[in-house]
């Protein structure tokens, strides 16, 4: 025993290996410590000792109550077989998990560097019911988070290159499930999220993936049980393709929203959607763009930028309130939007055989395309949608290509909203 710890005290790594940290070659095995205690510096243990060309081992069941920031990784397998769950410590993580410069989303862990593969059918749980159900929440504006109650995002890929996620559980997120945060060349595939509330406090804000600032990303053949969007492309998201997903309760594969932030310029570019069932919804495909604003200071309109290339195609939706739906004067007053559209341009935008039932919600209502500038190129073709309330009617406005369209339009009434 002395001579281990004299051995031990030798050693010029940052984080000495314990009994804990099994290291072997680049091989670093966590072994849990138990007894709900925190495993977390255990794990950046870990990550700092095999995280150059090295496998972190998480085969056991993990209490996490300390923020992962695993940075400057390279060439990285991530075995996670085990469970990690993160202590439901509100008054630990609100203020600790890692801040970042998006509607104040903060993380439980920023996994970043190049070339990393998460793998090995594990989970994380994130102890959400603990979160919706606190009694004096408070939830920031737009689908973000609040400073004072900052929800953590239970895995956020952030900073990051040549990145495979596959064959993962999520379950009971707080916030936002996945957050793809300024990174290139993102794959996920496999996942099952389950963010459902045994309350009646929703699991507000459970989107199933937000992008930000990141291009070519995949993501595929997965599934999400969830209450807010099941993928979402925020600013300057590009080269994005999804497929084979399979979305229950949400609020759709959403563009947007875009253009909050008067002198900001957001771009959603080079996106298609293929093979998507969406199911108990309340939109299917959605793009989501505020109207314009008379004020260089606005936060809730007159953004500029653009939505370019996006194809949405066999896409079936069952139950669903809104199965088609482009609002560009999203979350602004009719009026004002009618004075001052939206100055962020949306073209090129292809729905090709979305079919099934609507919810009912919007009566007759199956598409609606609401543009408040024109919107160039949109185009629709075997389009099958049907509405229990009656013969299906499609409302746009503003379209430019409207004879591109396989159905008749009819033109928005006054009570009509998106
Ligand atoms: C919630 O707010 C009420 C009234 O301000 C306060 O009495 C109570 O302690 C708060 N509860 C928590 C958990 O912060
Ligand atoms: C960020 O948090 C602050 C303080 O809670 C809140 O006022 C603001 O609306 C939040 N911003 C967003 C985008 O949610
Ligand atoms: C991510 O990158 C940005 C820009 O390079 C940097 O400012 C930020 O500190 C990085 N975040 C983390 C958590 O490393
Ligand atoms: C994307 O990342 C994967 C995984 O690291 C890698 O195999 C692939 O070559 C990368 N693709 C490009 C275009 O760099
Ligand atoms: C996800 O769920 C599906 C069906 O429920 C199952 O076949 C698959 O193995 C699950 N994947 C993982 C990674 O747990
Ligand atoms: C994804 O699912 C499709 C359809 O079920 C299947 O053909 C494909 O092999 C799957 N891809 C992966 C990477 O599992
Ligand atoms: C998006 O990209 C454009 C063009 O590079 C840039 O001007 C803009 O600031 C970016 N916006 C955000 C929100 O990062
Ligand atoms: C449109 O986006 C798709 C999906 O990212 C991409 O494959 C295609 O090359 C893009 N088309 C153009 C003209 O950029
Ligand atoms: C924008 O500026 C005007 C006057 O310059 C001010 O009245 C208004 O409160 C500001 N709005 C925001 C969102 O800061
Ligand atoms: C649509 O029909 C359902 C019954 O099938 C009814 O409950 C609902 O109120 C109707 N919705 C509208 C908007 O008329
Ligand atoms: C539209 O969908 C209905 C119900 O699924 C089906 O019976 C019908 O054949 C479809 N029509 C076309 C043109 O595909
Ligand atoms: C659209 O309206 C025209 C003129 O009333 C009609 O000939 C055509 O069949 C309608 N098309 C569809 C898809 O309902």
């Amino acid at each position: 025993m002395r001579f281990l710890s004299a051995l031990l005290a030798l050693l010029p790594l940052a984080y000495a290996s314990n009994a804990n940290v099994q290291v072997n070659g680049n091989v670093c095995t966590v072994v849990p410590l138990g007894g709900g205690q925190d495993d977390g510096p255990n794990v950046l243990s870990a990550f700092s000792q095999c995280g150059d060309g090295g496998t972190i081992v998480l085969d056991s069941y993990y209490v996490v109550g300390t923020v992962l920031v695993t940075t400057g990784l390279k060439d990285v397998n991530i075995e996670l077989s085990g469970t990690v769950q993160y202590t439901p410590d509100i008054a630990y993580w609100s203020p600790n998990s890692l801040y970042m410069a998006y509607q104040n989303a903060t993380t439980y862990w920023f996994l970043s560097g190049d070339n990393l593969h998460l793998y090995g059918g594990g989970t994380l749980d994130a102890n959400g019911q603990v979160w919706w159900d606190y009694p004096n929440k408070t939830t920031g504006t737009a689908g973000g988070s609040s400073t004072t109650f900052a929800r953590p995002v239970p895995l956020t890929v952030g900073n990051a290159s040549n990145v495979v996620i596959e064959d993962l559980t999520e379950i009971s997120s707080p916030f936002w499930n996945n957050f793809v945060y300024q990174s290139t060349n993102v794959t996920y595939r496999n996942i099952n999220i389950s963010s459902v509330s045994y309350s009646s406090n929703p699991a507000a804000n459970s989107d199933g993936w937000d992008i930000y600032r990141s291009s070519y990303i995949t993501i595929e053949n997965s599934t999400i049980n969830n209450d807010d969007d099941c993928v979402s492309f925020k600013p300057n998201t590009t080269n994005v393709i999804i497929s084979n997903l399979h979305c229950n309760g949400s609020h759709g594969i959403s563009v947007g929203s875009l253009g909050q932030y008067a002198g900001e310029t957001d771009i959603v570019a080079n996106i298609y959607v293929n093979n998507v069932y969406m199911a108990n919804a309340e939109n299917g495909a959605r793009i989501k763009v505020f109207g314009g604003s008379p004020y260089a200071n606005s936060t809730a309109g007159g953004g500029t930028g653009y939505v370019q290339n996006v194809t949405y195609q066999n896409f079936q939706v069952v139950n669903v309130d809104n199965p088609i739906t482009v609002d560009q004067c999203y979350d602004t007053d009719a009026a004002a939007c009618a004075e001052y559209p939206s100055q962020l341009n949306i073209s090129d935008v292809h729905f090709i055989d979305i079919y099934g039932t609507s919810s009912g919600e919007d009566g007759t209502v199956v598409v609606d395309i609401e543009c408040s500038s024109e919107c160039q190129d949109i185009t629709a073709t075997g389009i099958n949608l049907t509405s229990p309330n009656g013969t299906a009617t499609y409302v746009c406005q503003n379209v430019a290509s409207e004879s591109q369209l396989d159905f008749n339009c009819t033109a928005p009434s006054s009570s009509s909203s998106a």
